[in-house]
């Protein structure tokens, strides 16, 4: 009965030691002490024994119990840290790797221009409006004086979009003006239109078959050329320093007359002639004129009553003298190198 009770205690540790968690335990308790285990089987035979051996076989199985309880507790003790510890390693959070940062986008640099002058003109009371891409030949020809078989229908190399020439990409936002008269009938019309155009032209460093412009329009009684110089100057002013000089030239325009060319001295070389301004001393920067009687009759508005300037800028051309962007492909490449320095 000895050898049994050594026997069951080196099992039983030898079990304990085998449980890998703490769950094990409670069934290992039951097996080697509750009542259907091997230590009470053994205990109940004790009553076979002698008198004399009784009490000594009754310590030493009392002894094992112990020892077994003993170990027990022991080895729940040992499973529940290295649960723990096994927790916390595969929770462990370090605070000194670097945390991922998000990649945010880049505002561009067109728009940063676009915005800047949006800005301008809605402190001097214009309201933004945008327009359709796809436009009536109507509104981008005939409604600004440009009849049909004018020179300005293919000089502008239009894609239309329909054989009989009627719908087409439109090649300026001049249209705008003619949407605007009419959308909002009674002056005072102040309103910035800026959006796409479209010209079949080869890329290269100055041209693109798709660009930007800006348009303006302000109609209203007593409105002169005087309103015109001061609005486009406050605009030159405002993008390129209170320092630069404004030129206005002659020039054509079939919906505006008279018609002007608005140019802003180098400010590179100050008007002595660069590779900035390709030796001229001066940059070209909008087209620009008196809205034409017949323009405005044509939208229902009486020029013996009201008159107005319009302008259309060159977008991508005004982006490029502010931040001095050499080739305009670089504005559409949208590589992030060249966005990120803006
Ligand atoms: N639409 C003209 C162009 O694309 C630019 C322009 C000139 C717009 C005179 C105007 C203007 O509003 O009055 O070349």
């Amino acid at each position: 009965m000895k050898e049994q009770l050594e026997q069951i205690k080196s099992r039983a540790f030898a079990a304990l030691e085998a449980a890998k968690a703490v769950p094990e335990l409670e069934e290992l308790r039951v097996r080697l002490l509750g009542k259907k285990g091997e230590l009470t089987a053994v205990l109940k035979m004790m009553g076979k024994l002698s008198s004399e051996e009784r009490p000594v076989m009754g310590q030493l199985a009392n002894s094992v119990r112990a020892a077994i309880e003993a170990r027990l507790d022991a080895r729940r003790t040992e499973l529940e840290a290295a649960a723990l510890d096994a927790r916390l390693a595969a929770e462990a959070l370090d605070v000194t790797v670097p945390g991922t940062k998000p990649e945010l986008g880049h505002r561009h640099p067109m728009y940063i221009a676009l915005d800047e002058a949006k800005e301008i003109f809605i402190g001097m009371g214009f309201q933004i409006l945008e327009g359709p891409e796809v436009e009536l030949a109507d509104y981008n020809f005939t409604k600004l004086n440009t009849e049909e078989g004018h020179p300005a229908r293919d000089w502008s190399d239009t894609f239309y979009l329909k054989e009989d020439s009627s719908v087409l990409l439109r090649t300026q936002t001049s249209p705008m003006q003619i949407r605007a008269m009419e959308a909002i009938k009674q002056p005072p019309i102040r309103i910035l239109a800026p959006g796409r155009v479209y010209r079949k032209d080869e890329v290269d460093a100055t041209h693109s078959p798709m660009f930007h412009q800006i348009e303006g329009l302000v109609i209203d009684k007593g409105i002169t050329m005087a309103d015109l110089k001061g609005t486009l100057e406050t605009l030159v002013k405002s993008l390129y320093g209170e320092d630069s000089v404004v030129r206005f030239r002659p020039h054509h325009f079939p919906f505006t007359e008279p018609s002007c060319e608005v140019d802003v001295q180098c400010f590179k070389c100050r008007g002595a002639g660069c590779p900035t301004c390709k030796g001229e001393g001066w940059i070209e920067l909008l087209g620009a004129g008196m809205v034409h009687p017949r323009v405005l009759e044509g939208c229902g508005i009486d020029p013996s009553v009201y008159s107005g300037f319009a302008f259309g800028i060159g977008l991508e051309r005004m982006a490029m003298r502010r931040f001095q962007i050499s080739d305009l492909r670089l504005i559409f490449e949208n590589d992030i190198r060249f966005l990120r320095q803006f």
